[in-house]
């Protein structure tokens, strides 16, 4: 399997392009199965685990033709029927996400044969709230053998969802379903991300009818079809949080583009707390450090606006090298710290007690070979090794690419020192 290798010691200068959201590109791609028309998302990106769903959307009938279209990266998604409502666990098991085909297939097919995603590295991830959804617009559920069977027969009906915790999955699983169903639905205690917002601007265009997205109430009047669309993919402020920190790390000044400052207000403030610059721009943000150390700052993570949980490893790998201590609690997943026994392993100094961790800044880190557990610790193990002696090697990167385009190419681009190791195609231990 293919490795990382970073020399540490460059500042980063340059400009970084952001890409189409991950995180929302999966959701938008599952949408594609609510219509008998072609679906057309521009500005996205391409990674693991958008070819994973494109596997899984091909096996239920809908095709999927990458190409590059007059605004860049598309992907031209169409089922003018849906020959399968099954989804096996050996495609499931790759991505979570794949879960939320579950709802489209039940409200376009009236049926739906989904495996349970199962465990997760950072923490239980159970499915029940995207379960009690479908159950409340009148979706009958069994579940077998590790597999949900949902069946609608008559279609879905409008309903009020109530959300006893904030869940984006859910939240989006919800939406997905109550477009095609019949009559009124609220959803409350709805997750507020921006990705919400854009899944909601890519169903409208379809020709749903959602409002709120974006705030804790989400209301959906039912139509009976959805037509084709043309959307583009919301930029991803993960990624873009990944390089401001990463700049902020490196020292130097990197200008974010093809983006928007709002999305990483959180981050941008905590930025400039510990002493980095950051300008909002009309596409992004710039970040500096003109080579001064930074300070320790607490955070705690939480849904958005608030800082979220997708950036925390990043900022412990930011903070472990800055002066002072950091406390950093995790609220969202419950044992989201795999990357800190690694960091350790590059000299960071940080004990974990249940779900706070508190880092000591050092004054430098040492490379050393450590090891990816999911795709945000395996970045902040890139951005600690931007600025350990040496070389940092990380293994297990395919976590990487499920999530980061052309990340070599794009921080190479403002002077780091990062190359790919290319494996012998054997699974490392
Ligand atoms: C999404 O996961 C993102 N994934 C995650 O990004 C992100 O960390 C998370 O939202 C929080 O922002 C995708 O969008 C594909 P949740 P999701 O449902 O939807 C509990 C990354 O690195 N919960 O908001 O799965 C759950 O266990 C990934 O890109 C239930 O209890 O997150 C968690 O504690 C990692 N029952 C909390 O809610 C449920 O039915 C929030 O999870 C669903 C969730």
């Amino acid at each position: 399997m293919d490795r990382i290798a970073i020399t540490g010691g460059a500042q980063l200068n340059g400009v970084i392009p952001v890409s189409g959201a991950k995180n929302s590109a999966i959701k938008l791609m599952a949408a594609s199965l609510l219509t008998d028309e072609p679906l057309r998302l521009t500005n996205m990106p391409r990674l693991a685990d958008t070819r994973f769903l494109g596997k899984l959307l091909t096996r239920l009938g809908v095709s999927v033709t990458e190409s590059d279209g007059p605004d860049g990266q598309q992907t031209i998604l169409h089922a003018p029927e849906i020959t399968s409502g099954f989804a096996p666990y050996d495609l499931v098991r790759q991505m979570r996400a794949s879960f939320n085909v579950l709802g489209p297939l039940v409200a376009r097919s009236g049926q739906a044969k989904v495996s349970l995603p199962g465990g997760c590295t950072i923490g239980a991830r159970p499915v029940d709230l995207h379960l009690q959804a479908l159950e409340a617009l009148g979706a009958k559920i069994d579940l077998h053998e590790g597999y949900v069977y949902a069946q609608a027969p008559r279609g879905l009906k409008g309903a009020e969802i109530s959300f006893p915790i904030v869940s984006v999955g859910a939240t989006e699983h919800a939406m997905l379903a109550a477009v095609l169903a019949d009559g009124v639905t609220v959803i409350k205690n709805a997750a507020c991300e921006p990705e919400l917002v854009d899944l909601q601007e890519c169903l409208n265009a379809m020709g749903a009818k959602v409002e709120g997205a974006g705030t804790p109430t989400v209301t959906i009047t039912g139509v009976a079809r959805l037509n084709g669309a043309t959307h583009s993919v919301i930029p991803d402020r993960i990624e873009m949080g990944t390089y401001a920190v990463a700049a902020a790390m490196a020292g130097g000044e990197v200008r974010l583009t093809k983006a928007r400052p709002e999305l990483i207000e959180s981050l941008s403030v905590k930025l400039e707390e510990a002493g980095a610059t950051v300008v909002r721009t009309e596409d992004g943000v710039i970040v500096k450090r003109n080579g001064s150390r930074l300070n320790a700052v607490d955070l705690e993570t939480a849904p958005f606006p608030g800082f979220a949980t997708d950036l925390q490893a990043q900022f412990m790998a930011l903070m472990t090298t800055a002066n002072g201590e950091s406390r950093i609690r995790e609220t969202i997943f419950e044992n989201r710290f795999m990357h800190a026994p690694e960091l350790m392993r590059l000299g960071a100094d940080i004990s974990v007690h249940g779900g706070e961790a508190r880092v000591r800044g050092v004054a430098q880190l040492e490379g050393a070979e450590v090891m990816a557990t999911d795709l945000r610790a395996s970045v902040s193990l890139v951005i600690a090794g931007l600025v350990a002696r040496g070389e940092t090697v990380v293994s297990r990167i395919y976590h990487l690419d499920r999530g980061f385009e052309r990340l070599e190419e794009k921080l190479g681009a403002c002077g780091a020192q990062v190359r790919r190791i290319k494996g012998d195609g054997e699974p490392e231990l």
